[in-house]
C-alpha cells in the first residue's frame, strides 16, 4: 500500500482554484455524496469569484462556501472542544507577503472573512480569542449558529469512547477517523493566494490553536512560484511547515506534483503517517494534491477546467474515486 498518494499534475490554467475538504479517513462518513458536493460548491464559488480578478477573493469565497457546507470540519460544521464548544481558526496569505489569521474564535460564521479583514486592514498577522470575536461583531459579520446537531452527536460519541480509556492515542485516532479542515489555493492573473479554516481537532483542549491561522504551516504563497494549503494534525504541521517546504521546492524548479509528494514524504519521515494532506497550485496553472492519510476530498476548476470537478483522493489504491 502506498504510504503517500499524489494526484496531479492537473492543468487548470489561469485562473485556477483547487480546494480540499480535509485529510482523514472519511470511512465513517455516511453521506460521501454530500462531502463531494460541498467541495464541488467550494470550487464553484472560487471560480465565480475569479471575476473579481483577485486571488484573495477567490480563496475567501471558496473557503466561505466550504465553511457554510455544514458537512466539513470548519464554520457551521466545526468539530467541538473537549467541553463541547465551537472554537475555530482560519487564515490566508497572498503573494505580497501579506497574511491574516484568526484563532480560537467563536462568533463569526465565516472565520475566513475575519482573517481577510486582518490581512487587508491591520498591521498584525493573527488576532485571537475574545478580541477577534469582538472585531467580527463590530464588522457586522454573520454570527455562527453554534454546534450543529451532527457535531454534537459526534462529540458525545467520541467523548464516551475517550472516557472508556482511549487516552491521547485515541485523540489522535479521531483525526484519522474523520476529516479535518478546509482550504483553498488560487491563481488569478498571475497572482497567487492560499488559505485554511477549521474547527480544529476533535476534543481539543479549550484554547488550543492549530496550524490553520499560521502562515507557512496551514497555508503559504510566494509570488511567481506557488500557493499551498495544508490539512491534518496541526501540531505536526506547525512544527514541519510543509507548505513552505512545498513552495520552496517549486521555486527550485520541482514540478508541482513532485513538490507535493516530497513535502508529504518529508512530513511522514518527521512525524509518522496519517497526519497531512496538501494542495498546491503553481504560477503556471498546474495543481496537485498529496496525502499520507486514507483520504481527502478535493475539487478544482479553472480556465482549462471550466466545470468544477470533485473527487475523493484515496490512499488504498492511489486512485481517485468519483
Ligand atoms: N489542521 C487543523 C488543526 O489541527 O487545527
Amino acid at each position: 500500500m502506498a504510504e503517500i498518494t499524489v494526484y496531479g499534475p492537473i492543468k487548470l490554467g489561469d485562473p485556477a482554484v483547487i480546494v480540499h475538504g480535509g485529510a482523514g479517513s472519511w470511512r465513517l462518513v455516511e453521506r460521501l455524496d454530500e462531502v463531494l458536493k460541498a467541495v464541488e460548491n467550494g470550487a464553484r464559488a472560487g471560480l465565480e469569484a475569479t471575476k473579481k480578478n483577485n486571488a484573495i477573493e477567490v480563496v475567501v469565497e471558496a473557503i466561505a462556501a466550504l465553511e457554510d457546507s455544514g458537512v466539513l470540519n470548519a464554520g457551521t460544521g466545526s468539530t467541538l472542544t473537549y467541553d463541547g464548544r465551537v472554537e475555530m481558526d482560519a487564515g490566508l496569505m497572498d503573494d505580497d507577503m501579506r497574511a491574516g489569521g484568526v484563532a480560537v474564535v467563536t462568533y463569526p460564521r465565516n472565520p475566513i472573512r475575519l482573517a481577510k479583514f486582518i490581512l487587508l486592514n491591520l498591521d498584525h498577522v493573527i488576532i485571537a480569542g475574545k478580541a477577534a470575536d469582538e472585531l467580527a461583531k463590530k464588522l457586522g459579520l454573520p454570527k455562527h449558529p453554534g454546534p450543529s446537531e451532527a457535531s454534537l452527536k459526534r462529540w458525545q460519541r467520541l467523548r464516551d469512547e475517550l472516557r472508556k480509556g482511549g487516552g491521547p492515542a485515541w485523540a489522535r485516532k479521531i483525526v484519522e477517523l474523520y476529516g479535518d479542515t478546509v482550504g483553498a489555493a488560487a491563481l488569478v492573473n498571475g497572482r497567487l493566494a492560499a488559505g485554511a479554516s477549521t474547527g480544529g481537532v476533535s476534543l481539543k483542549y479549550p484554547g488550543r490553536v492549530g496550524d490553520s491561522p499560521i502562515p507557512g504551516a496551514g497555508f503559504y504563497a510566494r509570488r511567481g512560484v506557488a500557493a499551498c494549503s495544508a490539512t491534518g494534525i496541526g501540531e505536526t504541521i506547525i512544527l514541519g511547515r510543509p507548505c513552505v517546504y512545498a513552495v520552496d521546492l517549486v521555486a527550485e524548479g520541482v514540478p508541482v506534483e513532485e513538490a507535493a509528494r516530497a513535502a508529504v514524504a518529508r512530513h511522514t519521515r518527521l512525524f509518522g503517517s496519517k497526519n497531512l494532506g496538501i494542495i498546491v497550485v503553481d504560477a503556471n496553472g498546474y495543481a496537485a494534491a498529496a496525502i499520507n492519510t486514507d483520504g481527502m476530498p478535493i475539487a478544482y476548476a479553472g480556465a482549462e477546467a471550466p466545470t468544477p470537478t470533485p473527487l475523493m483522493l484515496r490512499r488504498v489504491t492511489g486512485e481517485a474515486e468519483r
